[in-house]
């Protein structure tokens, strides 16, 4: 229905208002619009511009300058997708994190396993899954190693709906900017990693295993090396749980910094909470902290006693808007997401 009526629109204004030329795209008679922005069309079955995003995004000029929607129809890609440095103002949408994915199994390296990389500042992905499924769902023959279902290294980047699955480093929330909302993580090794400065609001972090009694998971790994770096990971009205007991954290770098906050713990929470994991004797430069938290895990009567008590100054500029978006970037983009 949507797509039956763009077609009708097209094509006179778009060229007029958003000056793409048939130079830039040739295919420009199946540009339509998702939220007033030029849209291409990926569809593997060939009614679209492209049937991989890959090529959707290749078709995008280098230095691009204006938002530009991608929309995805339902299906299961099987592509590793990467988002150049040079191609910022892309919007991924999906018809549903159940419906549209994008699917890879590369392991054994951080830098090269990841499904989907975002290298660019100003991307919004919007209801699309991207999974790694070298052990996800876990299969127990295969090794546990690294597999990184998303890589998130440019700034000014937002996530709403989407999934990321995986089961040992899921999502490499590398550095920059990042807000992600009422979306999916899944993992159980470290399977949020990385010195991303990001909250998560309203998201569902799922542990899982390759069995009962493998073990157990660790939910984060943040990598903020020094005292003055700005980054950290803030959950907001998050849903912790799985299938086995898990950490909340374990610091990747000495000044790692992890909030999790009004959020609600299944009893799989471990009741330490936190490992120190390599940096013993560092325990006070490490901020793990829990405030306002409920359900059966959220006892801290078990705690690690290094856990930081913050007081509400610090909280409220933790969890304020304003500790990703104090410039506001997320207005600026051409579409309010946030509702
Ligand atoms: C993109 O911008 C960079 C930096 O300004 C410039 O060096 C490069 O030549 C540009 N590329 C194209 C294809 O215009
Ligand atoms: C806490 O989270 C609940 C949802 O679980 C939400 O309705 C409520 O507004 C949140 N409260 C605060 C103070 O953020
Ligand atoms: C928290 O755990 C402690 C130790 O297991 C227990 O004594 C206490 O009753 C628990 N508190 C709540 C509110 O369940």
């Amino acid at each position: 229905m949507a797509f039956t009526l763009l077609h009708h629109i097209f094509c006179a204004c778009i060229i007029l208002s958003f000056g793409f030329g048939q130079a830039k795209f040739g295919f420009i008679k199946k540009l339509g619009f998702i939220n007033r922005l030029p849209t291409i069309y990926v569809d593997p079955s060939g009614h679209g511009n492209f049937r991989t995003i890959q090529s959707a995004i290749d078709s995008i000029p280098s230095n691009n300058s204006e938002w530009i929607c991608i929309y995805i129809k339902a299906a299961e890609y099987r592509e590793q997708v990467t988002i150049p440095q040079d191609k910022p103002f892309i919007y991924l949408k999906g018809e549903g994190k159940r419906k549209t994915s994008v699917v890879w199994d590369a392991h054994g390296s951080i830098t090269t396993s990841a499904t989907f990389t975002s290298e660019a500042d100003n991307i919004v992905a919007k209801s699309i899954t991207f999974r790694n499924s070298y052990n996800n769902p876990p299969t127990s023959n295969n090794q546990v190693t690294v597999a990184v279902a998303a890589w998130i290294l440019g700034d000014k980047s937002a996530f709403y709906r989407c999934g990321f699955l995986g089961f040992q480093d899921t999502l490499w929330d590398h550095q920059g900017r990042h807000y992600f909302k009422l979306c999916t993580i899944e993992g159980s090794v470290d399977f949020i990693f990385g010195a991303g400065q990001s909250i998560y609001e309203r998201s569902s972090l799922s542990v899982i295993s390759k069995s009962k009694n493998g073990g157990i998971g660790v939910i984060t790994a943040q990598g903020r090396a020094t005292k003055d770096e700005p980054n950290g990971f803030i959950f907001k009205d998050c849903n912790v749980f799985g299938t086995v007991p898990t950490y909340l954290g374990r610091p990747w770098r000495d000044y790692a910094r992890v909030v999790f906050y009004n959020s609600t713990f299944s009893d799989i929470v471990a009741p330490e909470g936190w490992d120190i994991w390599n940096s013993g004797g560092r325990e006070n430069q490490i901020m793990f902290a829990e405030y306002g938290c409920k359900g059966s895990g959220s006892n801290n009567t078990g705690r690690v006693s290094w856990e930081m008590k913050l007081d509400q100054k610090t909280l409220s500029t933790l969890t304020s808007m304003n500790f990703i978006d104090s410039e506001g970037w997320m207005k600026a983009q051409p579409f309010n997401m946030l509702a």
